[in-house]
């Protein structure tokens, strides 16, 4: 008996050295130390033993439990001890591995295009001016000498809010509102970009909203000099040095005279999707400012002359990139923002 329980002594301190896991322990309790187990079997079995080697086989009976116990309590606190070390590990913050980079966003192509235009302006001088969206039917028509019933109102199909306001339909009305914010100092050198909107179809090159910039210079002695000057040395600086520039006569209420203006194509005529094949571009309405308009910003057309031009940004940017669906813009397509875009904000 005594060789039974040194050997189960054996086999249970060797079994507990090596359980794996708190489950595995709970097992051998239950199998050495339950109240069925192998030791708490053997103990029970001490009362048919002689009296006389009663003593010492308990004695041994005992130690042997007390063993086991202690060596299970100690296996217990190294496995949770294991435990805890995995879990503190598995939750480290490692603070010397290289950071997550962020994405960092695109300006969009279309403010890189108007800021080109404005940097340009500013650099002759110009100062840049905002009118706003929500517009007076007075401002975006009646004083740019578009009165009610004026046909030139149908080539603006206009977003009313009500009778008397609308989401302006161009960037013109933001020249009498500076002209009658500065008026009577001269020279007036002003830009003035912006979002315009017009109740359009959408398709490959209409959207209802759309960008313009406004140019003004108003000043003693300006002539259509100046403005055919400033064209074309706008239209060198943004399409190449090689762009020539062609004005064809037009008509707006609130410039006389009118032109269209038009940059040469890079195919030079020799026929391309750009142009055409007519070797020419339209690029932006442009003309004298009108009497009338001058009057309106509280000039004397007697005294002062300007010019004006109106550009829209949307088909700036389609000539320089070769874009050929104005929707583009507007579709947040990650690979056409990240090809066009530039780094910054
Ligand atoms: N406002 C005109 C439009 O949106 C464009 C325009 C034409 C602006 C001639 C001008 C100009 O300043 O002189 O169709």
């Amino acid at each position: 008996m005594r060789t039974d329980i040194d050997r189960l002594r054996e086999e249970a301190l060797a079994a507990v050295a090596c359980a794996g896991d708190i489950e595995a322990l709970d097992q051998f309790q239950v199998l050495y130390l339950g109240r069925k187990g192998r030791v708490t079997t053997i103990l029970r079995g001490l009362a048919g033993v002689p009296a006389a080697e009663r003593p010492a086989l308990g004695a041994i009976a005992n130690q042997a439990r007390a063993e086991i116990e202690a060596a299970l309590a100690r296996r217990r606190q190294e496995l949770a001890a294991e435990v805890e070390r995995r879990r503190q590990a598995a939750e480290a913050i490692d603070v010397t591995l290289p950071g997550v980079p962020w994405r960092v966003g695109r300006r969009h192509v279309l403010n890189v295009v108007r800021k080109e235009i404005e940097e340009f302006f500013l650099h002759l001088g110009f100062s840049i001016a905002e009118g706003p969206e929500v517009e007076l039917d007075h401002y975006n028509f009646e004083l740019l000498n578009i009165p009610r019933g004026h046909p030139a109102r149908e080539s603006q199909d206009t977003f009313y809010l009500t009778d008397e306001l609308l989401l302006r339909t161009h960037t013109s009305p933001t020249q009498v509102r500076v002209m009658q914010a500065m008026a009577p100092k001269l020279p007036v050198r002003v830009i003035s970009p912006g979002r315009v909107y017009r109740r359009d179809s959408v398709d490959a090159s209409h959207l209802p909203f759309f960008h313009q910039v406004e140019v003004l210079a108003v000043d003693r002695g300006v002539t259509f000099a100046d403005l055919k000057g400033t064209l074309e040395h706008f239209a060198r600086s943004f399409f190449g040095q090689g762009t020539r520039v062609r004005l064809r006569p037009s008509y707006f209420p609130f410039t006389e005279p009118s032109g269209e203006v038009d940059v040469s194509c890079m195919c030079e005529g020799r026929g391309c999707s750009a142009c055409g094949g007519k070797g020419w571009i339209e690029l932006l309405g442009a003309g004298m400012v009108h009497p009338r308009v001058l009057e309106a910003g509280g000039y004397d057309p007697e005294e002062v002359a300007g010019y004006a031009l109106g550009l829209g940004v949307e088909r700036a940017a389609m000539l320089v990139h070769g874009i050929d669906d104005i929707r583009l813009f507007g579709q947040n397509d990650i690979r056409f923002l990240e090809q066009l875009g530039e780094e910054g904000c």
